[in-house]
This record gives C-alpha cells, structure tokens and sequence, in this order.
C-alpha cells in the first residue's frame, strides 16, 4: 500500500484536544488522578490492601500508576489479560476467576509459566481446578497462589460456605506448589443498586456471610491470609467492614454513565470518584432534522449497561446507536424550539459500561485541559481467553 494511503494516528502528543480524530476513546487525566489518589488514600487510612481490577481498563499504564500510589498489584478476569501487564512490569496479578479446564491445559498451563515472572493468585472453587493447576504447576516448576472462591450472595461462583473450603484445602495440601492465599468474596449483583442506603446495608450482608466463613475456617484452625472482593459501588462499605484485607475496585479509576448513576453519601469527606472517561464523537449527519447522527455507535460504546451520558449538555440525549451511527435528540428549549448541535460540531459521550468500551479500542489517549498528554495502548484488548 502506498504511503500515502495510511490510517494515521488519531492525535499526538501537544495536540489539540478539538483535534482529535474520532470516535476516540479519552481520559480526563487531571480527574483520573485525582480518583487513584482517592482511592489510595481511603484504603491507606482504612489499613486494607488496594488491588485494582484490570479488566476495567485493559491498559498497562494505568496499571502502572495505581501501583505507583501504592497499590498492591491488580486483578486480571483472565490469564491471558495478565500477559500485557507482566510484559509491562506488574509483579504481582490476581486472577480473580477460576481457569476453564480444558483438555489441553492451555490455561493452567499458561498461568503456571506466567508464574515464572510474577507473583500469581487465582481462584478456585471445584477440586478438578486444584489437580490440574497443581499439576501445571508441577510441570512448570513455579509456584501459584490459590483464593477459594466464597459465595456471598451473587449466585455465580464460588463454594457456599466453610464446609466447602475446608474440602478444597485438604485437596490444596495435596500439591507443594498451590499455596493457600485466602477467599475471595465478590458480590456483582449490589454493585448498582442505585440507592446508598440499600448499597451499604447488601454490602454489610455480604460482607458477613465472608466474615463467618472466615470465622469459621479459625475455628478449624485455618487462617486466612488474605479476604478480597469489593467493588466501585460497594468500597466505601468493604473499607470498613473489618472483613476485607484487600479491595479490588476497577471503574473507580473511570466511572462510567452507569456508576454515576448510583447515588452517593453527599458528605464533604464522603468517598467519590469523578467522570474521567469520555469518547469523543463528531456529528456527521443533521440531514433529517428532528436529530443529527454521531459518527460513534456499537462499534465504539458498549450499551449493555444503556446509552451513553452527554457530558455537559443535558439538553441532548443519546437515544440510539447503531453499529457506526448514534442518532442524538434534543428536548425542546423554552420556545418549544429544538437546540440540536450542528454538522461537524463534537460531543463528548460518557460511557454507559467502561470495560466493554476500552475493549473496543486500541489506545487511550490522556488530555488535560484542551490539549492532548499521552496516548497509552490498551494492550490487553481483545484477549479473552
Ligand atoms: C471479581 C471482580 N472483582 C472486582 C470487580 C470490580 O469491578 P468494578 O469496580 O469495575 O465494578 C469485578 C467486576 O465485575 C469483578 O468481577
């Protein structure tokens, strides 16, 4: 191909924000920072670990600056997310999943090597998980951290209750290199409720139910190191509930449509996160009239979780998205009027789900103020597996 039929980059950087070729996915860096120091600071004061979940983000320089404010590692939902992170320097990565077996191994098989250059945890919640990491682990000659995986209330994964921990760990002492690190309890399902009442009181429930397993594994005389869990919408609870060793938030960092609609302690010293992710949109159609159409639709924005916010323009809405179109309305004006935003005009769209937004794109490019600072890849973008 020519040179002179080459995609080039959306921005650079020292460009201008307005500059930028779209749909583009952006961050706010002033509003992300101040998010991980937030978030820093409240698990710093509150004694429990932070570990960030990954999987938000997909993008190894985020990664690195949680860890910088001290973080203790990040989460990956799958082994192969881990790999990007391991590449970029992160030592230390829980996957907080169970590995699907397969009849090849190819997953114990990869964490068990990925072991060789990081601290590595991951989940477990059937003795079958334990044979076949155990044995990975045998092959590889590495070492791997196992979590047992508690059901606090969910209803996806994990053992309900000690009884089925304590079955696991006899199976665990069976292999030398599986090294028992704690339970995980995470509870996806109060996440968004939207009121914060109800948030903390399902957060403090299934907060319990974690502490008497943890309570009764004491009793049989096994202590567990490490309780993790938590997410966006519960950490202000799990900070506090004396039960949770570490917290593993991810849309923190972000805070997609969908976390903002939460509702949140109003109190000056209340814990809150700011919207920090954006994607920058051009109208590229005002032919019908009654809308105009954005050049950013399925292909650009998860809506699994509803369509995108308009940052700062409560008189648009976003009311559909097609695979490359998104069809913008405009509520009427005082005089009836509709103030719809003119051709070549750009919106910039708060998305409804973070995590499934960044796997739609390779880079991440950081602003601040109007100009353009940095262009981060999402380098674990796509690898599901
Ligand atoms: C196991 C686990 N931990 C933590 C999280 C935190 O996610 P977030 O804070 O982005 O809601 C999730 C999200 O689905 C998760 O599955």
């Amino acid at each position: 191909m020519g040179q002179n039929l080459q995609l080039s980059p959306a921005t650079v950087a020292g460009a201008a924000l307005e500059s930028v070729d779209t749909p583009a996915l952006l961050l706010d860096l002033n509003a992300f920072e101040r998010n991980l120091d937030r978030m820093q600071s409240a698990a710093d004061a509150a004694g429990v670990a932070l570990r960030p979940h990954a999987k938000a983000h997909k993008t190894p320089a985020v990664a690195l600056a949680q860890i910088a404010r001290g973080a203790v590692g990040i989460c990956c939902q799958k082994v192969s997310e881990a790999l990007p992170f391991i590449a970029a320097g992160v030592q230390d990565i829980h996957i907080s999943n169970q590995p699907a077996l397969s009849a090849s191994g190819a997953k114990t098989l990869l964490l068990a090597r990925a072991a060789q250059h990081a601290r590595m945890s991951v989940c477990v919640d059937d003795v079958r998980q334990i044979d076949a990491l155990g044995a990975a682990a045998a092959s590889e000659g590495s070492r791997i951290g196992v979590f047992v995986e508690i059901d606090i209330g969910q209803g996806r994964c994990g053992v309900p209750d000690a009884a089925g921990v304590l079955r696991l760990l006899e199976r665990l002492a069976a292999h030398p290199q599986l090294k028992f690190r704690g339970l995980q309890a995470y509870h996806g399902g109060l996440q968004h409720l939207r009121a914060h009442d109800a948030r903390r009181t399902q957060s403090q429930r299934a907060a319990e139910r974690a502490g008497a397993v943890r309570i009764a594994l004491e009793n049989h005389g096994v202590r567990c190191p490490t309780v993790t869990g938590g997410g966006t919408g519960s950490v202000e609870f799990d900070l506090r509930s004396g039960v949770f060793t570490e917290v593993q938030p991810g849309s923190y960092a972000f805070m997609d449509r969908d976390y903002g609609d939460n509702a949140y302690d109003d109190r000056a010293d209340a814990l809150r996160f700011d919207h920090a992710l954006f994607l920058a949109t051009t109208v590229m159609s005002t032919a019908a009239g009654g809308h105009v159409v954005v050049d950013a639709g399925l292909k650009s924005l998860a809506t699994d979780s509803g369509m995108p916010g308009i940052w700062q323009a409560d008189a648009l809405r976003y009311d559909q998205a097609n695979d490359e179109h998104g069809i913008v309305t405009a509520k009427d004006d005082e005089d009836g009027a509709k103030s719809l935003p003119a051709l070549g005009s750009r919106l910039h769209l708060v998305p409804g789900h973070c995590d499934p937004t960044f796997n739609l794109h390779d880079a991440l490019i950081g602003f601040r103020g109007e100009t353009v600072e940095c262009f981060w890849p999402i380098a674990a973008r796509g690898l599901s597996r």
